[in-house]
């Protein structure tokens, strides 16, 4: 037991603790028929409850005293068992608890259809079942008429939403339908729930129109239907929802104009249509409206400019427009809304420079401009300097064919990431970036940027993700790279919150939303497709924090050095098509987590390292060297001879000792090295089937992890 599991052991004992001392203060007598149902549910399930239990010294038992339980004279009226890891069925004893208020299961792992009956508990006002694998269609006799909250989230419910509900439950202000699988059209019916306040049934499938009667909840401020297939215009109407605070209708099939109500709407605040198909300019209620604060109509087909009166928005804190068809130029007067932190207009067709006025934003901390044809990056970043709180910036896919600035007062002290990829600028990677001690993710890909990887970078303590491949770079590889801190230690604390507010999407597995942060890249080195030379410096193998290093594809000489086995982390490791030489160190076979390995064309010799994960890896791997040899295509002429390459350490040598001497060992059967040899290879079996299956998550771990990473470089157009 590692001492991170230990640590959450002590918390969670600590936590139940906690929750006994807080019950035991009641009555704790509970009534009979309560004690019964509670026995029956506790019955139905496969795990114990912990804190459960019965006294069968007296005749009446304890169980107001168990953790969760709250009763008032004797009876049961709150069934609190979120997140106990409870799993099973749920079965209709519990809903022989009549005075129940409260019933909180969520985030546990019980399946099954939700019984009849609980539907039928006239004094239940919460009901959260969220999180489990309920199952079934939703009944539409529902009788709940004291219910206020209802969750059914995150279940596995299908068929139709019934709004049955709506007919008996005449204080229902919440219901959350949202991540099931619900199927069908927006059901008529909502309308006779006109205590409703928040509406939740993103997540499922749920197809056609808004109908009519959704429009006369006068009480909805939230209404969220976002990943559905929703499709038609958006009705007028919606107008007539004048209490909407929030109103998310992304990831759906909208399409026709936006309609010009925003003005009825006086209290709206997040406002998000992303991935629909709305087309048509701006509306004017919308781009006046003075109470929005969050804006997002990302990915639609919207024309015209840009044109936000910041003298009546003036909440306005995040501006999402990017992916539509929007013309320039640059919207000047985006600088006069003063408490904008976030813009994305990416992928519209600005065609113009940022102007100066921007240097007004101070609170501006993220900014997405790629693909917006944008010219003068000196300019650009001339005035963004001025930003003090910038900690974001994204410029890929402008500046076409410019250079680099190399101005050396170029100060942003505050920048978290900068990405200038796909821009072919040319020039060098500028002295001035070494300033920005706060950089975690830099990425100058896919430029024309020449000279050598400067020394700082090993100075920056919070880098952990540098991509300067696709470009012109010469020179060796910087000894000073190995004292990256961030790759050394990851245990940093990064004190902002550097959560990009975009890229919100439906998470494939676990069908819940997601935010993409900077923190979730995969510490990388990405030198790749470079005119690098040189040696790979053996101090490289400090960086134990990192998890992929690409060098393929320059002149890099030498040796692989045995010393790279010390990146314990590492799950990429690509050095093809360089020009590297001598045996590939049995060192590496510590690299556990490695999932890919690639040296081919190169000039290595020698024996490729067997068993563990070396059997993963394909044989183009290894092609295109020609003295190398081993399961693949070249099998090894026999006796084995492992030339040894001349730069070989110490240690190397004595590692491919050992595995030579184990090896004649073994054919030998000398008794003693038998002995340990077995005891080796079944620890190592056990220990190779327990990494094979790390490797499996890890690396659809990291597949997701790079795939989110190319959401953002998308158009670096590689
Ligand atoms: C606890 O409840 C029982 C049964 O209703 C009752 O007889 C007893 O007086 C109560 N005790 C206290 C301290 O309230
Ligand atoms: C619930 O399950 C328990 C255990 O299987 C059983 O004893 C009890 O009778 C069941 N109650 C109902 C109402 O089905
Ligand atoms: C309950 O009864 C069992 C045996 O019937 C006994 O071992 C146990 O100690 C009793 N529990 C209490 C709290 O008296
Ligand atoms: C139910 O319990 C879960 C986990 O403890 C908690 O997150 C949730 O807010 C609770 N639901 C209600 C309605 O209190
Ligand atoms: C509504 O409640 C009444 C009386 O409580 C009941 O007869 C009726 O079946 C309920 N309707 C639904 C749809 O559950
Ligand atoms: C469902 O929506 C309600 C209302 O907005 C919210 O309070 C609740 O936390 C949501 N449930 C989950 C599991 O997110
Ligand atoms: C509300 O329910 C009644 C039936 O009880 C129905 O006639 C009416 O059309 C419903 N109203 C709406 C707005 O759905
Ligand atoms: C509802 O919206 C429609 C269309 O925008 C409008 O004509 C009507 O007056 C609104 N009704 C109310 C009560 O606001
Ligand atoms: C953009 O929206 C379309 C639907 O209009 C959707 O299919 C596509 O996945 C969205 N693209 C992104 C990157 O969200
Ligand atoms: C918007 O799209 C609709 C169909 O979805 C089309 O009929 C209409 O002409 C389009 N309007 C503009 C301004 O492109
Ligand atoms: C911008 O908003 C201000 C304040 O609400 C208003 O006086 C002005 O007329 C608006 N300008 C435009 C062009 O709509
Ligand atoms: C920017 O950085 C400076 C110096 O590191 C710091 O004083 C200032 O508070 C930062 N500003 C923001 C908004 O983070």
């Amino acid at each position: 037991m590692g001492v991170g599991d230990l640590f959450i052991l002590l918390i969670f004992w600590g936590f139940c603790l906690q929750a006994h001392v807080a019950i035991s203060q009641k009555n704790d007598t509970c009534n009979s028929n309560d004690l019964r149902a509670l026995e029956g549910f506790m019955g139905s399930l496969d795990s114990g409850i912990e804190g459960w239990g019965f006294d069968n010294t007296s005749s009446s038992s304890l169980c107001c005293s168990w953790v969760g339980i709250a009763c008032e004279s004797s009876r049961v009226v709150e069934l609190n068992l979120g997140k106990k890891r409870l799993n099973g069925v749920l079965n209709e004893s519990i809903a022989d608890l009549d005075q129940l208020r409260f019933l909180n299961l969520s985030q546990n792992s019980l399946i099954g259809q939700v019984p009849m009956k609980l539907f039928q508990m006239k004094k239940l006002e919460t009901l959260d079942l969220s999180y489990n694998d309920f199952l079934g269609v939703m009944t539409q006799e529902i009788d709940l008429p004291s219910i206020g909250f209802l969750d059914l989230s995150e279940n596995s419910f299908a068929g139709t939403i019934g709004t049955g509900i709506c007919l008996n439950s005449s204080r229902i202000q919440v219901l959350n339908f949202s991540m099931n699988y619900f199927t069908g059209t927006f059901p008529v019916g909502f309308g006779n729930c006109t205590t409703l306040k928040h509406l939740v049934l993103h997540s499922n499938s749920l197809s056609g129109n808004f109908p009519d009667d959704l429009f006369s909840l006068r009480n909805l401020n939230r209404l969220d239907v976002q990943f559905n297939q929703f499709s038609g215009l958006l009705s007028d109407r919606i107008g007539n929802l004048s209490n909407l605070v929030e109103l998310d209708i992304s990831f759906n099939g909208f399409n026709g104009a936006l309609p010009n109500v925003m003005g009825n709407l006086q209290k709206l605040e997040f406002l998000s249509t992303d991935s629909n198909q709305f087309n048509g300019t701006l509306p004017t209620s919308l781009s006046n409206s003075p109470s929005i604060k969050v804006l997002n109509l990302r990915n639609n087909s919207l024309s015209g400019p840009i044109n936000l009166n910041c003298t009546s928005m003036v909440l306005l804190n995040t501006l999402n427009l990017g992916s539509n068809q929007f013309h320039g130029p640059f919207p000047d007067s985006l600088s006069s809304c003063q408490k904008l932190r976030s813009i994305n207009l990416a992928r519209n067709n600005l065609n113009s420079q940022i102007p100066e006025s921007f240097k007004n934003l101070q609170y501006f901390s993220y900014l997405s401009l790629t693909n917006t044809s944008l010219h003068n990056i000196s300019s650009a970043l001339g005035v963004l300097q001025h930003c003090r709180s910038l900690s974001i910036v994204v410029l890929t896919g402008n500046f076409y064919d410019e250079e680099m600035p190399s101005d050396a007062k170029l100060k942003f002290e505050n920048l978290t990431a900068l990405v200038i990829a796909n821009c072919r600028l040319t020039g060098l990677i500028p002295q001035w970036l070494s300033g920005s001690t706060k950089l975690q993710l830099l990425d100058l890909s896919w430029n024309h940027l020449s000279g050598t990887i400067p020394d700082w970078f090993g100075g920056m303590k919070f880098l952990f993700y540098l991509d300067i491949s696709n470009n012109s770079l010469s020179g060796e590889i910087p000894k000073s790279l190995s004292k990256m801190e961030s790759l050394i230690s990851r245990n940093i604390s990064f004190d902002e919150a550097t959560e990009f507010p975009f890229f919100i999407k439906r998470n494939q597995s676990a069908r819940g939303m997601q935010y993409n942060q900077i923190l979730s890249f995969p510490p990388s080195l990405d030198f790749s497709d470079n005119m690098l030379t040189g040696q790979i410096p053996p101090d490289l193998g400090d960086l134990k924090q990192l998890h992929r290093l690409d060098l393929k594809q320059n002149s890099i000489s030498g040796s692989i050095p045995s010393e790279l086995s010390g990146m314990k982390s590492l799950e990429i490791l690509e050095l093809s098509r360089n020009n590297l030489s001598g045996v590939i160190p049995p060192s590496l076979n510590n690299l556990s987590f490695l999932s890919k390995f690639d040296v081919s064309y190169n000039n290595l010799s020698g024996k490729i390292p067997q068993g563990g994960q070396w059997s993963t890896f394909p044989n183009t791997s290894f092609e295109g060297n020609k003295d190398l040899c081993g399961d693949y295509s070249n099998p090894c002429s026999r006796p084995e001879r492992i030339p040894l390459s001349p730069t070989k350490t110490r240690k190397n040598t004595i590692e491919v000792g050992m595995v030579l001497s184990i090896g004649a060992g073994f054919a030998v059967g000398i008794f003693v090295f038998g002995y340990t040899l077995l005891f080796k290879e079944s620890w190592r079996y056990a220990y190779f089937v327990f990494i094979e299956k790390m490797h499996r998550g890890i690396s659809m771990f990291l597949k997701v992890k790079m795939a989110k990473a190319k959401e953002y470089f998308r158009d670096k157009a590689r």
